[in-house]
C-alpha cells in the first residue's frame, strides 16, 4: 500500500495504490478514456445507476463533473477516484466516498462502477480495499456505508468480501434507473475484520 501526493488536484490530491489497482482523483485529461468506457458499458451500468443525463458523456458535462468533484473535496463532502489497472494504467472504473458526515458520526458512503470489459476480475474489490486505509486513516472516518439493490449480487458479494455487514433494508431508498428502489444497507466499521 502506498500513499503519495500529486500536484494535480488542489492540495489534497491523493493517489492510492494497492492490490493491482491505482486510485486517483479524476482530471479533465481523463475525458476521452472515461467517455469511451462509459459508452461501452452503458447497457451494463444503467440498470444500477441514477438515470444518465442526456448530455452525460459530453466534454462540457465532464467539465462540470470535475468541478463538482473538486468543490466537494475542498468542502470535505466527497472524495472521487478513478480506478486504474496498475499493470497497464488502463481506466477500469470509479469509486466515490461521498456524503461525509463529521462530528459524532465520522461516516461516509461509498459508490462504485466498473467498466463492462473489466467486471468480475476483482478490480473493484481491490479498489475498496485500497480506499479503506485512507478513509479510516487520513480521513479519520469511523464508519463506511454502502447501499445496493437486493438483486445486485455482484455488489453484495463485493461488499461481503470487503468485510461489510448487512445492517438494514431501506424502502424506496434511491432513484435508480428512473425508479425509487428498495436497497440493502451495508456498513463496515473501522475495526471490523476484512475476510
Ligand atoms: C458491482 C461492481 C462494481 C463490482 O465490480 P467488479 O470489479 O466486477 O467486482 P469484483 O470482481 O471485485 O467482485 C464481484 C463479486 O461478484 C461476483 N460476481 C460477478 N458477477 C456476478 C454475477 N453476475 N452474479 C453473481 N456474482 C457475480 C464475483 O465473483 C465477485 O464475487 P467473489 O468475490 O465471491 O468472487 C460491478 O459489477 C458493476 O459496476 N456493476 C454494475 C454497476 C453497479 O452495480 N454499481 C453498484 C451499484 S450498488
Amino acid at each position: 500500500m502506498s500513499f503519495f501526493r500529486t500536484a494535480s488536484l488542489a492540495d489534497q490530491a491523493v493517489t492510492l495504490e494497492a492490490g493491482g489497482v491505482i486510485l486517483r482523483p479524476p482530471l479533465m485529461a481523463d475525458f476521452e478514456e472515461w467517455a469511451v468506457l462509459r459508452e461501452q458499458s452503458r447497457d451494463f451500468l444503467t440498470p444500477w445507476e441514477p438515470t444518465w443525463p442526456i448530455d452525460d458523456l459530453t466534454r462540457s458535462a465532464f467539465r462540470r463533473r470535475i468541478k463538482r468533484y473538486i468543490d466537494d473535496q475542498r468542502a470535505d463532502q466527497a472524495y472521487a477516484f478513478f480506478v486504474y489497472r496498475s499493470a497497464d494504467r488502463a481506466l477500469v472504473g470509479g469509486i466515490t466516498l461521498a456524503n461525509i458526515r463529521r462530528g459524532v458520526a465520522q461516516a461516509g458512503s461509498i459508490g462504485y462502477w466498473m467498466g463492462a470489459p473489466f467486471a468480475g476480475q476483482g478490480y473493484m474489490s481491490a479498489a475498496v480495499r485500497a480506499l479503506m486505509p485512507y478513509a479510516y486513516g487520513a480521513l479519520r472516518l469511523h464508519r463506511l456505508e454502502a447501499a445496493c439493490i437486493p438483486t445486485n449480487q455482484p455488489s453484495i458479494r463485493l461488499l461481503e468480501r470487503c468485510g461489510f455487514s448487512r445492517e438494514g433494508y431501506a424502502r424506496k431508498y434511491l432513484c435508480i434507473d428512473g425508479v425509487w428502489q428498495d436497497h440493502l444497507l451495508f456498513a463496515r466499521l473501522k475495526d471490523d475484520p476484512t475476510p
